[in-house]
């Protein structure tokens, strides 16, 4: 079983990016962590990253060619924006979770809407880097019925 895990606009700045509000784990360690339970949990992960929507939307897409399972997926600011996001979602049924670093219902008011959260299985915002584990663990659980 293969889990695409995608990294929105900015979380290529892990580590020096507002280390009060997102940590001081770098993008790499929260890739390293993640594929490291991923081979406990005995399933495949890739991790893509973009500061581009349309790759977003492009990785979403080739993911469901692929045959990928299901999705991780920290939208980053374009959880705010993105309708367009949010339909590549829907538009190839993938199982996908939404994560955050922050808790984004803490923050400024805008970062309270999320358009992808509709569409997702689970919200897991709030818990810093070790969010992306308890995500992963959650979609497989939920993919293996
Ligand atoms: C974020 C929260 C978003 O509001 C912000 O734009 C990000 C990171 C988080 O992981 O907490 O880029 O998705």
């Amino acid at each position: 079983m293969k889990i695409l895990v995608l990294h929105g606009p900015n979380l290529n700045l892990l580590g020096t990016r507002e280390p009060e509000v997102y940590g001081q784990a770098t993008l790499a360690d929260i890739n390293r962590d993640i594929s490291a339970l991923a081979a406990d949990l005995g399933v495949t992960v890739e991790a893509f990253q973009s500061n581009h929507e349309g790759a977003l939307i492009d990785r979403i897409h080739a993911a469901a060619r692929e045959g990928v399972a299901g999705i991780l997926i920290n939208p980053g600011a374009y959880t705010h924006t993105s309708i367009a996001l949010r339909d590549a979602l829907v538009a190839v049924s993938l199982p996908a979770v939404e994560v955050h670093l922050s808790n984004i219902h803490a923050r400024e008011s805008f970062r309270r809407r999320s358009h992808i959260a509709p569409v997702v299985v689970a919200q897991v915002a709030g818990f810093g880097a070790i969010g992306y584990g308890l995500a992963l663990r959650g979609l497989v659980t939920k993919l293996r019925g």
